[in-house]
């Protein structure tokens, strides 16, 4: 078996990780720093987020160099000291390769404004004439993703295209400078040691011949998503198979531990599961992120058949689980409270395969309210003020202290890249970290958990004990069952037939009495390790505003 098929994945947001210079935005010397939090809460690998040279209109997702790093956020020599510090502890580390746009600040980008139409320069963007008498209507319908038109007049008339933010041109993949400078980008990071990408935007980059209208309801249906012309064309195949070879053919740096297996992870909006299935083929990509699980509402009847459909679909990657990440609003918001979030982790974490946490998730941190003149994301203008947009999952992490900023820095509590509330005391991690209640005991119970004992085998599929319809979800894999109470009152595992020793819950058990929004884990092999005792751990944070994803 492969090291990513099981693996935990922790995604680092480098500027709300750990700042060690005291100029109040986190980097990564601090994220080095800071690395023995990730591998103490028993993660195996680190994905971290862009950390590369921009202008940041989209959070470091509009690049202005793919080579190189914010000088916010440190030097290339403190990218390889991440890198090895990551590796001594045992950690993988994956980087994100964001292949879809650049920066508008982009070199090429300004090189195509200065050459004008019908330049080779443009012709690695997507520009193109207008419609209408003058050209003053977009080329297509198409819809951002932020919202509001994809497309953007420049001065000599003609428009270039951007799925996200105007300062987020769209690369053309027929180009074939395009496509060998990424081989290059790949190459570069394969030889500072990555163990990886995660591919933003996989299933953008080409889009159809012509540039067909895309018709109305865009962006209202993510199952609809694949029919788009924008989105999951044939020819991305290819080119992932391509860059297949090049991560199992790579050589590997000077003292890699063998077998050293590089991954691609693909950001792929398609919800179609068989869609999905095709980035994950045997010689394609090795995961996909599996967003319907993270979208899916805590109701037994949705999450039963999400969990269904994905370990059914085919393809020859493993599946992933996750419940949060840097766009997604926090499961204890999400979700509508801290124990509904606490109870969905050890769901996801007794499922087979991998799963991906992001960071404060461990922490039970709930959204944070930005206030409006410190809103950063994009979709905030772009929505014309009525998407608060993702700055709420993306505010600089609690480790200490009692008040802001919570020894996320040294700066003023004022000066930090978002502002954190004023509660957050009781989610620091040194108010966690001794707590047998907590959140963040909670996880690396069940992480070391999942990695020791022999109940935790990823490729056994869970057998269904509870059937569709029932109010609650009770499913067996080796000797681990895992009963998940969504019912307004408490459910009694033994009048389930479910046999075992409760060794992790979510919440407070009453004998064999699982409350409402709870869920445990129970064990029924033998011989069972002394260490193996019940965390009847209590619920701490404030019940969440229930609001979905932030986009
Ligand atoms: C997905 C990233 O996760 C998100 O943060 C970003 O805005 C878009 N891709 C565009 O790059």
């Amino acid at each position: 078996m492969s090291w990513w098929q099981d693996a935990v994945c922790y995604e680092l947001y480098p500027r709300a990780f750990a700042d060690s210079d005291g100029d109040g935005t986190g980097d990564l010397a601090g994220a080095t720093a800071r690395l023995d939090h990730i591998a103490g809460l028993g993660a195996d690998a680190v994905w971290i987020t862009p950390f590369y040279p921009s202008p940041l209109a989209d959070g470091g997702y509009d690049i202005a160099d793919h080579t190189g790093v914010a000088a916010d956020l440190g030097s290339p020599q403190d990218f390889d000291e991440l890198t090895a510090r990551a590796h001594r502890l045992g950690l993988k580390l994956i980087v994100d390769l964001v292949p879809n746009h650049t920066s508008d600040q982009h070199p090429w980008f300004q090189e195509a404004l200065a050459a004008g139409p019908g330049s080779a320069a443009r012709d690695r963007y997507l520009f193109r004439p207008g419609r209408g008498p003058a050209g003053e209507l977009p080329p297509n319908d198409w819809q951002s993703a932020f919202g509001g038109p994809a497309w953007t007049r420049v001065p000599d008339g003609q428009w270039y295209c951007h799925l996200h933010a105007a300062e987020q041109p769209d690369l053309n993949w027929r180009s074939p400078e395009v496509r060998q400078a990424f081989t290059g980008i790949l190459t570069h990071w394969l030889d500072r040691g990555v163990d990886g990408f995660r591919v933003d935007v996989a299933h953008a980059l080409f889009k159809a011949e012509g540039l067909p209208d895309a018709g109305p309801g865009q962006h209202r249906d993510p199952l609809r998503n694949h029919l788009m012309p924008y989105y999951d064309q044939e020819e991305l195949h290819p080119l992932y198979r391509e860059w297949r070879t090049l991560l199992d053919t790579h050589p590997a740096p000077p003292g890699a531990v063998a077998p050293h297996e590089r991954v691609m992870v693909a950001e792929s909006a398609v919800f179609d599961p068989t869609r999905l299935a095709r980035y994950t083929r045997p010689d394609e990509m090795h995961q996909a992120f599996n967003f319907a699980f993270l979208e899916a509402a805590w109701e037994p009847g949705e999450l039963r058949r999400v969990i269904d459909a994905s370990l059914c679909a085919p393809g020859g990657g493993a599946v992933t689980w996750l419940l949060s990440s840097h766009d997604a609003v926090r499961p204890v918001t999400r979700l509508g409270s801290a124990a509904r979030a606490r109870a969905a982790a050890l769901l996801m974490l007794a499922l087979p395969g991998s799963a991906y946490l992001y960071q404060g998730e461990e922490l039970g941190l709930p959204q944070a309210r930005i206030p409006d003149d410190r809103i950063l994301d994009p979709l905030w203008e772009r929505s014309g003020h009525t998407e608060r947009g993702r700055d709420g999952s993306r505010v600089p992490l609690p480790w200490s202290g009692d008040r802001a900023p919570y020894g996320f820095t040294t700066a003023d509590p004022d000066r930090t890249w978002l502002p954190q509330p004023d509660d957050w005391a009781p989610h620091t991690v040194a108010a966690q970290e001794h707590d047998p209640h907590s959140t963040l005991t909670l996880y690396r119970e069940a992480l070391r958990l999942r990695r020791d004992h022999p109940a935790s085998d990823p490729t056994a599929p869970p057998h269904w004990h509870s059937a569709p319809g029932d109010p609650y979800l009770a499913f067996r894999r080796s000797g681990l069952t895992c009963v998940v109470n969504l019912a307004d009152r408490p459910l009694s595992w033994t009048t389930l037939g479910v046999t075992g020793r409760p060794v992790l819950a979510s919440g407070p058990l009453d004998g064999d009495a699982i409350p409402p929004d709870t869920a445990v884990w129970l064990l029924d092999t033998t011989p069972e390790p002394q260490s193996l005792e019940v965390q009847s751990l209590e619920v701490q944070s404030p019940e969440g505003d229930g609001h979905g994803r932030a986009h």
